[in-house]
């Protein structure tokens, strides 16, 4: 298939453009970002700069594509004004829904998150109902940024109303890569006090890039959404054990849980229904003292 793949210049669309080509897709890359007008190394995937919340833009990357995955956006809410993260990630969203639907794109891969029930950046407290969180979860976002995510799954709801398109969002968790896992979680790793919002979940960046190749090519009527995580939590802690000792009795734990060190997120429904069936865990990269091991290499190596 031609599959478009928007935000290739951040960490989510690296790792898909590699894994979709991968996979024997065409891929036409897609960011803002300038791009680099020299002769392309052999293999590069071609490359289109746009502004995503320009319609024109949206239509011009759009055109003869089968599939797009939609991972542009600013990825959280924070380094911002508000109204600049909520217009470019709303805009930029119903942009690429409008052109697919209008263009006859088949499938629709939306890069949602899992801040879209209330996690990490809420102004006044968010604990969930229960952990793992799942997809059945009721949805309480209070920022820009979950609030913006939140209406793009809307829009996939709308766009399967009134055409033929099949959507899938995805909400992967805190994503992780070779160049970040020690910046990020080798605190969590040293020290399960240090809190995570989203209860010491994570995703490895390549097994997300499977699960986007899984959603590109799977059939699925409708819209689903989907949970994507690393199956287990930073420091493979007893889960039952930490969430008791740092939350009491606040949160509801479901069980039965899929293993003792079980994510904060559930991708139950992932595994089911895409076959996601993730590879990867935090210790490949990092020692107990959450030390990123010599010679780990990847796409993000050295950043
Ligand atoms: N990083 C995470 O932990 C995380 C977790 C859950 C969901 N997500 C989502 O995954 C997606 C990718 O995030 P990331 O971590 O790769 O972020 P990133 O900042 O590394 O990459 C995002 C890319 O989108 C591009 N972009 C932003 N606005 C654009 C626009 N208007 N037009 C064209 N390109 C635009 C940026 O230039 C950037 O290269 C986002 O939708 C983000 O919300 C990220």
């Amino acid at each position: 298939m031609k599959v478009v793949v928007t935000g290739s210049a951040g960490k989510v669309g690296k790792a898909a453009v590699a894994a979709v080509a991968a996979a024997g897709h065409e891929v036409r890359a897609v960011d803002v970002a300038p791009p680099v007008f020299e002769r392309p190394d052999p293999g590069d995937p071609e490359y289109v700069q746009a502004d995503l919340t320009d319609a024109g833009d949206a239509y011009a990357v759009t055109r003869d594509a089968e599939a797009v995955v939609h991972a542009a956006a600013l990825p959280e809410p924070t380094h911002n004004p508000p109204h600049v993260v909520f217009r470019n990630n709303l805009m930029g969203v119903f942009n690429m829904v409008e052109a697919a639907v209008r263009l006859g794109v088949g499938r629709f891969v939306n890069i949602s998150s899992e801040t879209v029930p209330g996690f990490f950046f809420p102004e006044r407290g968010f604990l969930p109902d229960y952990v793992p969180m799942d997809e059945d979860h009721p949805i309480r976002p209070q920022d820009p940024y979950a609030t913006a995510k939140h209406f793009g799954e809307q829009i996939m709801d709308a766009a399967v109303r009134r055409s033929d398109i099949r959507c899938i969002s995805i909400r992967p968790s805190w994503v992780q890569h070779e160049g970040n896992y020690e910046r990020n979680l080798g605190p969590q790793v040293r020290d399960a006090s240090e809190l995570s919002p989203n209860f010491w979940s994570y995703i490895d960046v390549y097994d997300l890039a499977d699960a986007i190749v899984l959603a590109v090519a799977c059939d699925l009527p409708g819209h689903e959404v989907f949970y994507i995580a690393s199956p287990d939590n930073v420091g493979n802690r007893d889960f039952e054990e930490v969430v008791r000792e740092y939350y009491g009795d606040k949160v509801e734990i479901k069980k039965p849980l899929s293993r003792r060190d079980a994510s904060g997120i559930s991708i139950e429904k992932a595994r089911r229904m895409l076959g996601y069936d993730p590879q990867r865990t935090w210790s490949d990269y990092l020692d107990e003292n959450g030390k990123l091991k010599p010679g780990v290499q990847g796409l993000f190596s050295g950043l």
